[in-house]
């Protein structure tokens, strides 16, 4: 009985840790707005654009999402919260320009919103052309 009690508590245990770094792995899925979802880049991807653009995301964006776009800046690392690769196809394939827009300078969170950061409207689709431009 008093084993069975055991296995019981440490099945238990079990399903509680499973949860727990299931609960801390899934990520909130994107709700964009149809307005950006929809909204169409206005800046050609030319070499230009990506050098711009690469300039902004050095200064703005990489102690978070790391120089390659990984997720793997400093800042990042510590923040515990997971960010998509955005070297992986599948990310490229799952959000349109529009949503990397909002999802680069609004965000859902107020600290993600880099609005004053990035005010030229056309520097931020550099930097949304250089995003996509990470993809291997
Ligand atoms: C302080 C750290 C930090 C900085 C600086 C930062 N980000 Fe993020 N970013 C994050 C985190 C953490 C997430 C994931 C948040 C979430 O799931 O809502 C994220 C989410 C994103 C996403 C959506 C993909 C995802 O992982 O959910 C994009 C695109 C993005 N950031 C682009 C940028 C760009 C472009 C810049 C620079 C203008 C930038 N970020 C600056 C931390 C940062």
């Amino acid at each position: 009985m008093k084993s069975k009690n055991v296995i019981f508590l440490l099945a238990v245990s079990a399903i509680f840790i499973l949860g727990l770094s299931a609960y801390k792995l899934a990520k909130d899925p994107w709700k964009v707005p149809d307005t950006y979802k929809n909204k169409t880049n206005p800046v050609k991807s030319s070499s230009e654009s990506l050098e711009y653009g690469q300039e902004l995301y050095d200064m703005s964006c990489a102690s978070c999402h790391g120089a390659s776009g990984k997720g793997d800046g400093v800042k990042g690392k510590k923040m515990g919260i997971e960010m998509y690769d955005f070297t992986d196809a599948n990310f490229h394939s799952k959000f349109t320009d529009g949503e990397i827009y909002y999802q680069s300078f609004i965000g859902r969170y107020r600290w993600h919103d880099f609005r004053s950061v990035i005010q030229d409207e056309e520097d931020r689709w550099n930097v949304v052309n250089y995003v996509r431009s990470m993809k291997k």
